[in-house]
């Protein structure tokens, strides 16, 4: 893990100088932590099977539901995981100490509507720490500076967590019963929201290289 306060608040960024470029509220997101811990997030591909299968194969019948809309046999787990498109999805990762991933977002875009699906899954014993809705403004990085417009989202209705995430990210819901969409309209990207996913995906990589680097010493 990152020492927190190597991206505690930098000093002019809460200086905000008239005309300053560091002023409004497109400054590097680490310079504007005050408080919550760095969740490092890195973008995974392929090489990460195992993980991912490992994470969703840990959620019970009931996340599961919530995650898929169904209660997934394992099969059917298996069956996803191996379906994942890398090529032209984005699979976020977060992992702990031991690289075991403990929370996935899923981003699916559909270019053709300039829309993105997003789904999240953080293990029970990583939830209730801002994990779920960092991986949320994560993805909605990606897709401001990747051309998606539209941010959407399925959950269940009575799914808490993440109805709290979507409406404090300003979706647009519509509940029908038991069933909620959301819809997020993306703002254009800046240089600042590029440099800010550069921090986001160099923090990301650091943070892994760091806890394979811990993990190899250990198993000599
Ligand atoms: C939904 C889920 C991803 C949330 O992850 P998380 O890391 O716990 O989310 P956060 O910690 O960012 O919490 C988000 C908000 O929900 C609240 N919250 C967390 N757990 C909650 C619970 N069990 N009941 C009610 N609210 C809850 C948090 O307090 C926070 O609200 P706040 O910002 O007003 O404080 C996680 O619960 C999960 O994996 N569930 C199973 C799969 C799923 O439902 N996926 C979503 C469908 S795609």
């Amino acid at each position: 893990m990152i020492p927190e306060d190597l991206f505690s608040r930098h000093p002019a960024a809460s200086a905000s100088p008239s005309g300053s470029i560091l002023s409004g509220d497109e400054v590097l997101p680490f310079f504007r932590q005050s408080g919550p811990a760095v969740v490092p997030i890195r973008r995974i591909g392929a090489e990460h099977h195992g993980e991912l299968l490992a994470h969703f194969l840990a959620l019970d019948p009931g996340d599961r539901y919530l995650r898929f809309g169904c209660a997934a046999n394992d099969a059917q787990i298996n069956a996803y995981v191996d379906r994942i498109d890398f090529v032209h999805h984005e699979i976020f990762g977060v992992f702990n100490r031991r690289l075991e991933l403990i929370a996935v977002a899923h981003l699916a875009p559909s270019p053709a509507d300039g829309e993105a699906e997003f789904g999240v899954s953080v293990l029970p014993s990583a939830r209730a720490k801002g994990i779920g809705t960092r991986l949320f403004q994560r993805a909605a990085m990606f897709a401001r500076n990747h051309g998606i417009q539209t941010l959407t989202m399925q959950c269940l209705t009575q799914n808490a967590a993440m109805m709290r995430i979507a409406r404090h990210a300003g979706m647009r819901v519509h509940v029908a019963g038991s069933e909620t969409e959301g819809a997020l309209r993306v703002q254009p990207h800046t240089l600042f929201s590029h440099l800010d996913e550069w921090v986001e995906n160099a923090t990301g990589q650091l943070d892994f290289v760091i806890k394979l680097g811990m993990r190899r010493s250990q198993a000599v």
